[in-house]
């Protein structure tokens, strides 16, 4: 039996919402207290530099609901501090360019392996397990390994950006990907881009423990309301997960 599949929201584009008015309303904490009471496993934020979705604040809230935190950010002493402070259960290394619209690419931890040790050790020092968020690939899992993490989230992009025969060539990558981070020891995720057509195979690969899920089901909460799409995409996880052997 493959263990249980987490899902984790992302609330990052309900505070997008909220501040394109400059408010308080849509609150992310809010979105997080729903989803725990409709039994989500977990709850993502990612505090960019710039702020431009979730804030500091946002973070201390997302903390005392009471789900596990996963607290997304760029390997920077800003960054840690915050970490320090929140004391989320576990923080997603990603890269951060100013300019880009979303995360684009996994980190590059091969390139960036003797400021990432340290960098990662300072976290699990303060008692928050480290994931790396990277590409379906094994130079950057094994340096992932190489580094101390303990998880490491598949960039699932490409797979969800991709149609037709390319689609299943990402799956096949993200199958690979996850198995031999298994054997390496680390636990694996995947995030980026799922929607209720894409999670249902990603959810079929028992070698991944979480799936980190934030802007579809924003979006399609506006159609079907935030309790109904997270039901559904649970119900479409579950229905994935029992093809694991
Ligand atoms: N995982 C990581 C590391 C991300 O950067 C993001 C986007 O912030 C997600 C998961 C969620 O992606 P999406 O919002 O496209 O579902």
């Amino acid at each position: 039996m493959a263990e249980h599949l987490r899902l984790g929201l992302n609330v990052d584009h309900v505070a997008t919402l909220r501040n394109a008015r400059g408010g308080i309303h849509p609150d992310p904490v809010e979105a997080a207290r729903l989803a725990a009471a409709v039994g989500v496993d977990g709850v993502t934020a990612h505090l960019r530099e710039d702020r431009r979705h979730i804030r500091d604040d946002d973070m201390r809230g997302l903390k005392d609901v009471g789900l596990p935190l996963n607290f997304e950010m760029a390997a920077t002493d800003e960054m840690l501090g915050i970490a320090a402070d929140v004391l989320p259960n576990a923080c997603c290394l990603v890269p951060e360019r100013r300019e880009e619209l979303t995360t684009e690419g996994g980190l590059s931890v091969h390139a960036a392996q003797n400021s990432l040790r340290p960098f990662v050790a300072r976290l699990q020092d303060l008692g928050i397990r480290v994931s790396l968020f990277v590409d379906p690939e094994v130079r950057e899992l094994e340096a992932a390994r190489a580094v101390g993490a303990d998880i490491v989230e598949l960039h699932a992009g490409p797979y969800t950006d991709a149609t037709g025969e390319a689609r299943r060539a990402e799956l096949v990558r993200l199958r690979e990907a996850a198995r031999t981070a298994r054997t390496l020891g680390l636990e694996c995720h995947a995030g980026h881009g799922l929607t209720f057509d894409t999670v249902e195979d990603v959810a079929a690969i028992g070698d991944i423990v979480e799936l980190n899920i934030g802007h579809f089901i924003v979006g399609e909460a506006v159609f079907l309301g935030l309790e109904t799409v997270l039901r559904r995409m649970r119900a479409l996880m579950d229905a994935g997960r029992s093809r694991c052997p």
